[in-house]
């Protein structure tokens, strides 16, 4: 059979030539292929004398051996070069340090509602919430603050706009967490025990006031509440919050047009060169309004008053948080100085539980 060498000589040089897989498969397929070149010439053994078919088969057997090989050969190594460049690419030196951590810290206003959360969940307080874009009626009228009421101008309100002949219901940012007092008892009826920390907002700037602080309300509704109810709790809960077992408050007598009677609570606390310690000294520091649930309001909220009484409590949850971990100026909570926030900030990884101490 003439012209083997050649075509012997044709495949090997192309498959050596080669650079790539599928070129690689092109050209098994034109050899070896159903109707590659070798294919073909085996199919014309059929027509040949006995004799001759014997010897070229022979021949062609060999040559196909021979090409097979080369193929399978150059297939392998394609594929170890393909693994030694993807071994290069990829390199990666395992003893480089890692990345540096990131340095985002826990703003104190948050670690310190996670505190009190800890701390009123374990005497069996829930969390309720609000919108804190309310209707005019959750944040004054049920909370028995009539529109003619002194103490909506006092509120430094922030009145949404509204267009001429809008008649929704007017809404404000609301002034204060007391109208979720409002929402949990509509939703829940009595008895209830609720605590809502959140944003407020009033019209007011200086050292000790910002446009928007933060409070957390308190109510306990049940069938034979008091003060003595709010005075125990409040205190343990100073005592758990500021954690020092000499805690003093003191109760003056206030008026609030949504609890009957009503009581300003102060904090005893001393400042020695800036240094802000609790229990001791001769300095009071106002932390937050309470008093008895005025009927009113839980007639607004369809709780019968003839049958449930109980207290409620505002704190100002900044307030507390500027006393305790002794941050002086109010406005520089709100300011996102990051120096200000790495140096009062706290680790992401501190959870505050009662078990493993709130702010270790
Ligand atoms: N809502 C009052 C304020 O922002 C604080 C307050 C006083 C809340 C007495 C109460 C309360 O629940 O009983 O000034």
């Amino acid at each position: 059979m003439d012209g083997l060498d050649d075509l012997k000589v044709k495949y090997l040089t192309a498959v050596a030539g080669v650079t790539d897989e599928a070129a690689l498969e092109d050209l098994r397929v034109a050899a070896l292929g159903k109707k590659g070149e070798i294919s073909a010439l085996m199919a014309g053994l059929g027509k040949m004398e006995p004799d001759q078919r014997k010897a070229a088969g022979a021949m062609l057997n060999v040559l196909k051996d021979e090409i097979d090989a080369a193929l399978r050969a150059k297939k392998a190594g394609l594929a170890d070069a393909a693994l030694d460049a993807r071994l290069r690419e990829e390199w990666l030196d395992v003893t480089l340090p890692g990345r540096p951590r990131p340095r985002g810290t826990i703003h104190p206003v948050s670690q310190v509602m996670e505190e009190l959360t800890a701390i009123f969940a374990d005497m069996g307080f829930a969390v309720a919430e609000g919108p804190q874009v309310e209707s005019d009626w959750y944040n004054f009228d049920a909370l028995n603050i009539p529109p003619e009421h002194p103490a909506r101008q006092e509120h430094d309100t922030f009145f949404m706009h509204r267009d001429a002949g809008d008649d929704r219901p007017p809404h404000v940012l609301r002034t204060h967490t007391s109208p979720v007092q409002i929402r949990a008892m509509t939703e829940q009826g009595a008895p209830i025990r609720v605590i809502a920390p959140g944003r407020v907002y009033r019209m007011d700037m200086d050292q000790t006031h910002t446009p928007m602080f933060h409070q957390v309300e308190g109510l306990a509704i049940d069938r034979d509440i008091s003060m003595a109810n709010l005075k125990w709790t409040l205190e343990e809960f100073c005592r758990a919050f500021f954690e020092v077992d000499k805690v003093e408050l003191r109760f003056r007598a206030s008026h609030f047009p949504f609890t009957e009677p009503s009581a300003e609570v102060d904090i005893r606390y001393s400042n020695v060169g800036g240094q802000l310690r609790i229990g001791e000294g001769d300095k009071w520091m106002e932390i937050l309004g309470s008093g008895m649930v005025h009927p009113k309001v839980l007639a607004a909220a369809g709780v019968n008053p003839d049958e449930w009484q109980g207290f409620a409590f505002g704190m100002g949850i900044d307030r507390i948080a500027m006393l305790k971990y002794g941050i002086p100026d109010l406005r520089a909570f709100f300011e996102s100085d990051l120096r200000w926030l790495r140096h009062y900030g706290f680790s992401a990884l501190d959870m505050p539980d009662l078990a493993g101490g709130l702010s270790s």
